[in-house]
C-alpha cells in the first residue's frame, strides 16, 4: 500500500542544494494549510521530528485523508529536506532499528510504565520511539487518532482503563519527558558535518537459510548525499556480483536500492557516528522478510574484519576466509592448530585450517602478522545443543493481491565449554547443516492436521505458507493456519541432536506501512 522510500526520481532532479527546494514545496504544497508563522517554519511540521519513513507515512497520509497534490519527485526532495532538519539523532533511533530494518519476528520493545498499553497496542511501539516532539504536540496527535478513529476507544481493550482521559492528560506530558522535540543528541548531530561515505569498503552479510556473504562495496558520490555502489561479493556457493544506488538521509540513514544478483533489494544502514562503519539490514522489495544482516567497514585501516565460517571442527580440516586490510604476516589461530595459505588478494586470505583431533574446544584469537582478533573461531569437538531462530516464528497465508508471508528459521549449534573462571559458557559454533521438519503444536493442530494444510518447509528451513482463504478440504473450510513446531536435526557424527521453535501460520496482513 505504502510506497517504500523511491530513490530513482530523486536521483535525477536532486542536484541543486535540497534546502532551498524543500522549503518551496513546503510553501506550495502544504503551507495553504500548515501556516508558516516566521519563515521555513510550518504550523506541525515544524514542530516534529522523525526518520524518513516516518515523514514518508505522514506525507502518505496527508495526500491520502486530506487530498494533498505532491509528485513523487517532490515527496521525495522533501523528505530528504524534513530529514535532514527534523530528523532523529543516530543514538536516538538506536533502540528501534529492527523497525526501520523490517526484521522479521523481532520483539518490539516496550515503552514505560502505562504507555506500553496505551500507545503499542494497535502498532509497534517502534512507530512511537522513532518520533519526538513536546508535550502540546503529543497531545494534538493524540486528538488526530480520535478524530480519524472514533472508535478508538473500543478497539484493542482500550476499556480496561479511562483510556481518553489518560491519553489526554498523563500520556502526552510523558511522551513529552520521554520523547522530546529538542534534545542534546539532536543539537550535537545537526552541528556535525556529514561525513562522505566515498571509497572502498569491506563487507558482510549473514543471510538466514542461504549463509555468509562477503568482499567489496566500491562507493563513490552520485550528488549531495546520494551514492552509487558496486558490490563483488563471494559466497560458498560462489562469486555474486551487484550494485546499488542511495540516499543518505539525515547524514547517516543509509537507504538503498540494489540489484544483488538479480534480485531487488532495499537497503537500510545505520553509518557509525565516526563515518567509517555502516550496519543494519537488506532485504528483498517484495519479502522484507528474506533478507540479511550486513556490517560494512572502510577498507583503509589495516586490520582483521571477519572469518567465515567461524568454527572449524577438530581433527578435520576447514576451508576459511579472513577478510580484513593489510593482512600481511604469519597467520597463528592458535593452539591446536595448523593453517595453508591457499590463495591471497588485497583484502581476503583464502585458508586451510587443520584443527588437531586433540585440540581444546574453545575460542581462538587470530593472528596476522602485527594485527590480532580475539574470539575470531570457535574450534569444536562436538556439539552439545542445537537453537532454532526464532524460537518463534509467524508465517502468513498468501493469494490475490497479498503475498504469503514466509519465515525463515536456522539453525545455531552451541558447545559447552569452561570460560577463565570455571564456569560452563555456551560456545557458538554457529551455522550447522540439518535436516528440517514440522509437527503439530499441540493435539488441536494434530486433529486438524495443520502439518498437511498450513505450507511446507524446505530444505533450507524456509516454511512457505500455503494459499489464503477458507479451504473446503478442511473442516468448517477453515483456512490454512496453522500451529506447528519447527524441528532441526543435525547429525553429529552419528548422533542426532534436535532444537525446536513455534511457527504460527496465521492470516493475511494488509496494511504493510514503512514501520509497523
Ligand atoms: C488540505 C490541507 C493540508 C495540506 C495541504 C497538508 N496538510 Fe498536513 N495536516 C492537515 C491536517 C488537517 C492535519 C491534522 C490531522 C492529521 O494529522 O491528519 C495535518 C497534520 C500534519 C502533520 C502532523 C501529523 C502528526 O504526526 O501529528 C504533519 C507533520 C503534516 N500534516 C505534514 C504535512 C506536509 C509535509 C504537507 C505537504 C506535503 C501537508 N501536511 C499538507 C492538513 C493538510
Ligand atoms: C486503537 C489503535 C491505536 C492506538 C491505541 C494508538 N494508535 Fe497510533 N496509530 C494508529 C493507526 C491506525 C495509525 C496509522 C496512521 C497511518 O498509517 O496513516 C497510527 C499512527 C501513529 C503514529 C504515526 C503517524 C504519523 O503520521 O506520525 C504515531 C507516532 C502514533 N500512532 C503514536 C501513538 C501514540 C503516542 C499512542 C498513544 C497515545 C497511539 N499511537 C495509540 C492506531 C492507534
Amino acid at each position: 500500500m505504502f510506497a517504500r522510500l523511491s530513490l530513482v526520481c530523486c536521483l535525477l532532479i536532486c542536484t541543486s542544494a535540497a534546502g532551498a527546494e524543500g522549503v518551496e514545496i513546503l510553501r506550495n504544497n502544504c503551507g495553504g494549510c500548515h501556516q508558516q508563522s516566521t519563515p521555513g517554519h510550518f504550523a506541525r511540521i515544524s514542530d516534529i521530528r522523525k526518520s524518513p519513513e516516518g515523514w514518508l507515512m505522514t506525507i502518505f497520509r496527508m495526500q491520502h485523508v486530506h487530498h494533498v497534490q505532491i509528485t513523487e519527485a517532490d515527496r521525495d526532495v522533501l523528505i530528504r529536506y524534513l530529514s535532514d532538519i527534523r530528523g532523529l539523532a543516530p543514538s536516538e533511533t538506536t533502540p528501534a532499528r529492527y523497525a526501520l530494518e523490517q526484521r522479521p519476528n523481532v520483539t518490539d520493545m516496550t515503552l514505560p510504565g502505562d504507555l506500553q498499553v496505551m500507545c503499542a497496542r494497535c502498532h509497534s511501539a517502534a512507530r512511537v520511539a522513532l518520533q519526538r516532539r513536546d508535550a502540546g504536540d503529543w497531545l494534538k496527535h493524540v486528538h488526530w487518532h480520535l478524530a480519524q478513529w472514533p472508535t478508538i476507544e473500543y478497539q484493542q481493550n482500550a476499556r480496561d482503563r479511562l483510556w481518553w482521559q489518560k491519553a489526554t492528560t498523563e500520556v502526552p506530558e510523558q511522551l513529552g519527558k520521554l520523547y522530546p522535540l529538542s534534545t542534546a543528541a539532536w543539537d550535537q548531530w545537526r552541528a556535525r558535518p556529514h561525513a562522505d561515505l566515498s571509497g572502498t569498503w569491506l563487507v558482510v552479510g549473514h543471510e538466514p537459510g542461504a549463509g555468509d556473504s562477503w568482499g567489496t562495496a566500491t562507493i563513490s558520490k552520485a550528488g549531495e548525499a546520494q551514492y552509487s555502489v558496486t558490490y563483488s561479493l563471494e559466497t560458498a556457493k560462489g562469486h555474486l556480483a551487484g550494485d546499488s544506488k542511495a540516499i543518505v538521509y539525515t547524514g547517516f540513514e543509509w537507504r538503498g536500492t540494489a540489484s544483488l544478483a538479480g534480485r531487488d533489494i532495499r537497503e537500510v544502514y545505520a553509518v557509525s557516528e565516526d563515518g567509517q562503519s555502516m550496519s543494519g539490514r537488506w532485504f528483498e522489495a517484495d519479502h522484507a522478510e528474506i533478507g540479511a544482516d550486513w556490517v560494512a567497514v572502510r577498507a583503509t585501516e589495516a586490520q582483521i574484519v571477519a572469518v567465515t565460517p567461524a568454527a572449524a571442527k577438530a581433527g578435520a580440516t576447514t576451508r576459511v576466509t579472513v577478510l580484513g586490510s593489510g593482512l600481511t604476516g604469519s597467520v597463528n589461530f592458535g593452539p591446536g592448530t595448523r593453517n595453508k595459505v591457499v590463495s591471497k588478494d588485497a583484502h581476503a586470505l583464502v585458508i586451510d585450517l587443520s584443527v588437531d583431533s586433540k585440540a581444546a574446544p574453545g575460542y581462538r584469537e587470530l593472528t596476522i602478522g602485527k594485527q590480532h582478533r580475539a574470539d575470531s573461531l570457535a574450534v569444536y569437538d562436538r556439539v552439545d545443543r542445537v537453537d532454532v531462530t526464532p524460537a518463534f516464528g509467524i508465517a502468513r497465508v498468501g493469494g490475490g493481491k497479498i503475498d504469503g508471508v514466509a519465515a525463515q528459521f536456522e539453525a545455531v549449534a552451541y558447545r559447552d565449554v569452561a570460560d577463565a573462571s570455571g564456569k560452563t559458557q555456551p560456545m557458538r559454533v554457529g551455522v550447522l547443516p540439518v535436516t528440517w521438519s514440522v509437527q503439530p503444536f499441540n493435539e488441536d493442530a494434530k486433529v486438524a492436521d495443520d502439518v498437511k494444510f498450513a505450507g511446507r518447509l524446505n530444505a533450507d528451513g524456509r516454511f512457505l505458507p500455503a494459499g489464503a482463504g477458507p479451504n473446503p478440504q478442511r473442516k468448517f473450510s477453515a483456512n490454512n493456519a496453522g500451529n506447528l513446531s519447527v524441528l532441526a536435526t543435525l547429525d553429529d557424527g552419528g548422533k542426532p541432536i534436535t532444537g525446536k521453535a513455534h511457527l504460527i501460520v496465521t492470516v493475511q496482513r494488509w496494511n504493510t506501512p514503512p514501520i509497523y
